[in-house]
């Protein structure tokens, strides 16, 4: 029997004056998409705003529907977006705000988004860094890569990819 362990850890800013000037207008940007949010039904508004290692940014948010199930996450809308409007360009960070009132700290990726943004991360074979905040301000979760908060993945790689 041998024990294989995980550990996981990630940064945490009282503010995102202590991140650069591109973390933080990518902080906004995310903050702004939150206004395209289609939430009816959750009041929950995601804003998701990619940046490419090219620095280009595209963004995306949230969308809901009555038949609950098809809702999409600002994430997966986001990378969507890009991958038709820029092309499968390497992603070096994604911010993700959070715009709801009950919400007290920053919200992380569903599980089917994380799976979405792994399946992206293993072809670019680069860390895809995720900036986590709430709407209002306050603090940030920087976490270094998307693979750290979905260990153990499945990926083609299973399927012989
Ligand atoms: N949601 C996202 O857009 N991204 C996340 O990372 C978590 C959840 C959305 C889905 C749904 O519209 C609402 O937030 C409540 O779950």
């Amino acid at each position: 029997m041998s024990l294989r362990e995980y550990t996981f850890a990630y940064q945490v800013h009282d503010d995102k004056n202590s991140l650069s000037p591109a973390d933080q207008s990518l902080i906004e940007i995310s903050v702004n998409a939150c206004g395209k949010a289609y939430a009816p039904y959750s009041d929950f508004k995601v804003g998701a705003a990619i940046r490419t290692t090219d620095q280009q940014v595209i963004v995306g948010s949230n969308q809901e529907n009555g038949a609950f199930p098809i809702g999409q996450c600002a994430e997966r809308v986001a990378l969507y977006n890009m991958i038709h409007h820029l092309g499968r360009l390497p992603i070096d960070t994604i911010s993700i705000s959070v715009d709801n009132p009950q919400q007290k700290t920053p919200a992380s990726p569903c599980g089917s988004c994380r799976q979405v943004l792994s399946e992206y991360r293993s072809f670019q074979k680069t860390p895809i860094r995720l900036l986590l905040t709430l709407a209002g301000g306050g603090v940030v979760y920087e976490i270094n890569d998307v693979m750290d908060i979905l260990p153990f993945a499945f990926d083609g790689a299973f399927l012989g990819l």
